[in-house]
């Protein structure tokens, strides 16, 4: 066999030879200064996902006879992350020995929160909700996760003119995304539907009304039960919405009670809109209805620690965990952020309609979300432990 040489395989050699006295050379001519230890991209990846935070109520402040604004600072840090409009936070804290959490959507813009000031406004209504209302002070202290969800304006998804309908405390994340758009970091254009029994009812309707007169955006007020000048009466309509904009060509928001997505999506049914230009902020899944529910019993793993506790079969698992007291960890409790995650090990058990957000592997490899999971016989689930 006869090889033919190669030029170019030479400066290889040539190249190889000169290696290591290549590095050498480059290693003695180095600095001997150590490497840092925080680097700016670290720093910003934690300012901007801090995980739970730690959180004071600085302000309380009514806002309809029903709702009440809450206002936090972080005492474990100088500011609050940077979030997209919309998004919402899960507050937990300790009431009457069990650990309770509810997620809230914010109502104060991204900028507010550089400036270590974000608002909630919370309706009473609930265990969790009803104890923020009535018995919350100023300077009480709660952990909250960081901002989180998908309900918010995407440019790439969204049409360039959103229509937002809101429903009662719905109206929070409207809030902030209109301050955001005020602030110049949305682009959109905004056309706000908020609808309440009476004008009394109108959370928020001083702001809306000062960044309506600036341009930010419009206003449309419907009052079901009273009728006043100035305001439209009813509900949202097809017909309603086509006198302000082309249904065809806007996004929709949808943030309120379980009938109002009914009777609009009822509305817009005849459209045949995309799923994607209907978007709904999900809530949380609560108790079901179950005539005389049986109680049975649920094994807790938390790393290596076990509970056995009690579990109604008309409330989700991470219900009966919280009314334990047992620290399970969860944000959206809509069975959609996937926070909660777990790991089944025996028993049967039934998931709310409409919220199995679990991929396929975790259906066959017994994964579950524990907040929108109900027994049905007694059950045993491995748990993550809370961050
Ligand atoms: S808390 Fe989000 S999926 Fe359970």
């Amino acid at each position: 066999m006869k090889f033919q040489k190669q030029i170019f395989g030479f400066m290889d050699m040539l190249r190889f030879k000169e290696l290591v006295p290549n590095r050498r050379k480059a290693l003695a001519s180095g600095t001997d200064t150590p490497l840092p230890k925080r680097y700016r991209v670290n720093e910003l990846a934690k300012a901007l996902h801090p995980g739970r935070m730690q959180v004071e109520v600085t302000a309380l402040r009514p806002l309809t006879d029903g709702m009440t604004e809450l206002t936090f600072r972080r005492t474990d840090a100088d500011a609050f992350p940077f979030f997209r409009a919309g998004q919402y936070v899960s507050l937990q804290g300790t009431v009457a020995d069990s650990v309770v959490s509810r997620p809230y959507s914010i109502s104060s813009s991204p900028r507010e929160a550089l400036e270590n000031k974000l608002t909630l406004g919370v309706e009473n209504a609930g265990f969790f909700s009803g104890y923020l209302n009535r018995e919350v002070k100023v300077g009480d202290r709660f952990l909250m996760t960081e901002p989180a969800g998908e309900f918010h304006y995407e440019t790439l998804r969204d049409k360039p003119q959103i229509a937002c309908i809101a429903g009662g405390s719905g109206i929070t994340p409207f809030l902030s995304m209109a301050k955001s758009r005020k602030e110049g970091d949305e682009s959109y254009e905004m056309i706000l539907f908020y609808g309440a029994r009476d004008e009394a009812h109108l959370a928020y309707k001083a702001e809306l009304d000062a960044l309506a007169a600036e341009g930010a955006i419009k206003v449309v007020y419907l009052l079901s039960d009273e009728t006043r000048e100035g305001y439209e009466h009813g509900f949202v309509t097809a017909a309603l919405l086509s006198r302000y904009l082309s249904i065809p060509d806007v996004t929709f928001f949808l943030c309120g009670p379980a009938a109002m997505y009914e009777f609009v999506g009822k509305e817009l049914e005849p459209f045949a809109l995309p799923r994607k230009a209907v978007r709904r902020d999900a809530a949380c899944c609560g108790n079901r209805a179950v005539e005389n529910p049986r109680t049975f019993s649920l094994t807790v793993h938390i790393r290596d620690k076990v509970w056995n506790i009690p579990a109604r079969e008309d409330e989700t698992l991470l219900a009966a965990m919280e009314r334990a007291g047992i620290p399970a960890p969860n944000k959206c409790r809509a069975g959609g952020c996937g926070y909660c995650h777990s790991q089944w090990l025996a028993g049967e058990y039934t998931v709310a309609e409409g919220r199995d957000g679990r991929r396929l592997a975790d259906r066959k490899f017994g994964g579950i979300h524990p907040c929108v999971t109900y027994p049905q016989s007694d059950m045993e689930i491995n748990v993550p432990p809370a961050e």
